[in-house]
């Protein structure tokens, strides 16, 4: 059977993200898969509201680690779970993401973590549910992903938090990114197509999606097939790391793997232990230790006594916004 390559864009309608999605699926499609292409702006998906029946749902084994809502989420979920390798591009919006690309972070994840879904598809299968009272086991299908950044500004730092965001898309489900791409400075091309080099590194991408699912061990399938960076972190390939509060180690933000550094014939060199680099979010360790503590440590229900007088106070001071004057600049209804 033909495998699957799903294309997501967050971008504007034939504009640079879907033009360069499109372009990696034609590579695909070439190469004998089977693809299918959605912009995320077609779908009516609403924000979180944080309710956590989802995570509740598979903690307990009641749930199967769905959001009660009921909306177009469930049209891309549907399609997730039948693709073997996704193809994601986003656009900048100040300096990160789009709104809707973290609307739908939010419900991909903690809802389809695989350490959460896992651990319920399993208890609930050696207590003898039927399939259809699991967590969707195509959730831990593995699969592979390139992500691709797009911004208009001609200095690169104006995208810098996009592609470290778009793991968001990804690392939930454990899907393993072997590709990325930053495009900045696209406000110098009226579309993309007139860039060959950007088109051709996209058919690029579609070969190295295509590598990676064919691949007959885990290593190759894994492997990175972006572009060699000095700078970037071994695990997720981005180069976004924060300074420890006494200025003497690193974390990567992606990863949440801790890092030493020192300064090496005048470069920066990061280092990571064997132990770290399994604690990335990126992968099972991480994932579980996160999991783990949420599951033994987030406090239930009932745990303070005299909660309702507590919050009473808050409940009580009710203040309404400042008062709009409708003819204000800025707010004229015409
Ligand atoms: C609200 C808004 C904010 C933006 N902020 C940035 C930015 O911080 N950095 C940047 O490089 N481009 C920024 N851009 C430009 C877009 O990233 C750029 O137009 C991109 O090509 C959009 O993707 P699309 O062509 O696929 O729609 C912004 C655009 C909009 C609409």
């Amino acid at each position: 059977m033909a495998k699957k390559v799903l294309g997501i864009s967050f971008g504007r309608k034939m504009s640079n993200c879907d033009i360069m999605v499109k372009q990696a699926l034609m590579k695909c499609e070439e190469e004998g898969c089977e693809t299918a292409f959605i912009r995320a702006d077609d779908l009516n998906i609403e924000n979180c509201t944080g309710c956590i029946a989802c995570t509740i749902g598979t903690m307990t084994g009641r749930g199967r680690g769905y959001c009660v809502k009921h909306d177009d989420f469930d049209i891309l979920d549907e399609n997730i779970m039948q693709s073997d390798a996704l193809i994601i591009a986003c656009p900048t919006y100040e300096t990160s993401v789009t709104g809707r690309f973290k609307t739908i972070c939010d419900r991909i994840g903690p809802s389809h973590d695989i350490t959460f879904r896992k651990a319920a598809y399993d208890e609930g299968k050696a207590a003898g549910k039927p399939e259809s009272a699991l967590p969707d086991a195509r959730a831990f299908k593995k699969r592979t992903a390139a992500l691709i950044s797009i911004g208009g500004a001609m200095t690169e730092n104006w995208i810098c938090l996009t592609l470290p965001m778009m793991y968001e898309f990804t690392f939930p489900m454990a899907i393993d990114v072997v590709d990325a791409v930053e495009y900045y400075g696209a406000m110098a091309h009226e579309s993309v197509v007139g860039y060959p080099e950007m088109m051709e590194r996209m058919t690029k991408v579609g070969e190295n999606i295509v590598a990676s699912i064919k691949a007959e061990s885990e290593e190759e399938r894994t492997k990175w097939r972006g572009d060699e960076d000095e700078g970037a972190c071994p695990m997720c390939h981005t180069r976004l790391l924060q300074l420890s509060h006494d200025a003497k180690t690193v974390d990567c933000v992606v990863c949440g793997s801790h890092g030493t550094f020192e300064i090496v014939d005048g470069k920066l060199k990061v280092s990571y232990t064997e132990e770290e680099k399994k604690r990335s979010r990126l992968y099972w360790g991480g994932k579980l230790e996160h999991s783990t503590e949420i599951k033994t440590q987030a406090q239930p229900s009932g745990t303070i006594k005299n909660l309702k007088e507590l919050k009473q106070p808050y409940e009580d001071f009710v203040r309404p916004p400042f008062p709009t004057d409708e003819n204000a600049y800025g707010n004229v209804k015409k």
